[in-house]
């Protein structure tokens, strides 16, 4: 016999009963309301996938993390641990024939094996918005200002969060006047990534060491970080032609989100470039103001995706936002909802000959669309009172035998404690039960 242990869940999954599940599908009703509401549709793909689809397209760290094996047919499978190689897939077979820009949102699981930590689970679930078939800095702000709404709409403000924006073009071009080679740039980002984590001396030594820049290259890479804001990018590089479009671009999309409404939630911020391999214009994380919390969201532009997977060439940017982070900072921040359970009505039947008419009156008000609940155990009439109270019951509909063969039932607000008769043709009316 199997030891019970044995049956453990994995570690870094998650059960979800009723009470922890309210949670998630308050994010997955907030999160579809406002998709919705910027005029996007939704979509699903298979969970596994061929192997080959995030080979190299997604970058080597998800890479590391696949859920990979050989199916019995011989193939190598992944389950997904993103969305946006499956989205692209999917368009590249059918995007010819659709006009354009297409609106797309998703909330699919996602599995990667990551060493688990706080905000770090090996399956979650993730709201992707991907606006495909649109070059310029709206599409980019209408997706930022999607997601923001999304955490707006669960009660995350601006005083709570912030979106943290870049633009790769714009920081290869910066790099490329410090005289970093372009083919050193990928390496270069993973390192730039890592800024805010780790000491200078470290920064330096890993892009010397693993990047192979010049020791004064890397210096130059290293000071940029003492004075990252805006204005102080564009006073050193603005008249370098290969950053000037790149800081107009950005400066343009930065004031369509203040148009949208969404200035105060957005600062520039150079460090941000984002670990995925695909990404080639403008990136941006989400993150809780206090910094307690590791990002809520991230996304940006990918414009040769598509093509990569044997689409169409489309220009496209999107987000995913994931559920474990947002759940913990809506927790940690007061904003999750009440979880408790309730109906509208129990029905207490006192004596055995009342449940034939129970019944009849559930199956009458669950067709006027309550909800009802009676008892299917035989209990006491008490056990049955408390039993109204375990289920939230708002109102208890009593059926005793004196009241019944007067044609009438004792309604009590469980609420205000006050009773009431109610007819019980009244009860039956409507009913979507036989006479
Ligand atoms: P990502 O940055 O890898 O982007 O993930 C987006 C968000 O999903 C993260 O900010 C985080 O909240 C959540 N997330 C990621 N991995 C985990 C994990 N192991 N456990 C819990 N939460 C996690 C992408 O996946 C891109 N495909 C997003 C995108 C869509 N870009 C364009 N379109």
């Amino acid at each position: 016999m199997s030891n019970p242990k044995d049956f453990a869940r994995l570690p870094g999954f998650r059960d979800f009963p009723p009470e922890e599940l309210a949670l998630r599908t308050h994010l997955f009703e907030a999160w579809r309301r406002v998709a919705t509401r910027y005029g996007f549709r939704e979509y699903d793909a298979p969970p596994l996938e061929a192997l080959d689809l995030y080979v190299e397209k997604s970058g080597e760290e998800i890479v590391g993390q696949l859920y990979s094996f050989t199916d019995k047919g011989g193939r190598e499978v992944s389950l997904r641990p993103e969305m946006t190689p499956s989205l692209a897939r999917v368009l590249g077979e059918r995007s010819r024939a659709m006009p354009k820009p297409i609106r797309w949102f998703a909330i699919p699981q996602l599995f990667r094996y990551e060493r688990q930590q706080r905000g770090r689970l090996r399956e979650h679930f993730q709201w992707n918005v991907d606006l495909v078939g649109a070059a310029g800095p709206e599409a980019e702000a209408e997706v930022l200002a999607v997601a923001l709404d999304g955490l707006r709409e669960v009660g995350l403000g601006a005083e709570h969060i912030r979106a943290r924006v870049s633009d790769r073009r714009l920081l290869a071009g910066i790099l490329g006047a410090l005289g970093v080679p372009e083919s050193h740039l990928l390496p270069c980002y993973g390192v730039v990534d890592k800024v805010e984590r780790e000491p200078r001396e470290r920064i330096l030594e890993r892009l010397v060491d693993e990047v192979g820049l010049p020791e004064e290259v890397a210096e130059g890479v290293v000071s940029l970080f003492d004075a990252p804001e805006l204005d102080a990018v564009e006073a050193r590089f603005g008249d370098d032609p290969a950053v000037a479009p790149h800081l107009a671009s950005l400066r343009s999309f930065l004031s369509i989100l203040d148009d949208l409404g969404f200035g105060e939630y957005v600062d520039f911020d150079l460090t941000i470039v984002r670990g995925l391999a695909y990404y080639t214009g403008v990136v941006f994380e989400i993150f809780d103001r206090a910094g307690e919390f590791r990002a809520v969201a991230g996304g940006g532009r990918y414009d040769r995706l598509l093509e990569l997977v044997g689409g169409e060439p489309l220009p496209a940017v999107g987000f995913g936002m994931g559920d474990v982070v947002l759940s913990d900072l809506l927790n940690e921040r007061g904003l999750a909802p009440d979880t408790g359970h309730s109906v509208d009505h129990f029905i207490v039947a006192i004596g055995a000959n009342q449940a034939p008419l129970a019944r009849r009156i559930a199956a009458s008000l669950r067709g006027r669309g309550r909800s009802v609940v009676y008892d299917v155990r035989g209990q006491s009439v008490r056990k049955q009172f408390s039993a109204a109270a375990n289920e939230g019951a708002r109102e208890v509909v009593v059926l005793g035998p004196d009241e019944v063969a007067r044609g009438v039932a004792v309604i009590r607000s469980m609420e205000l404690g006050t009773e009431r008769e109610v007819e019980l043709s009244d009860l039956l009316s409507d009913a979507a039960v036989g006479a």
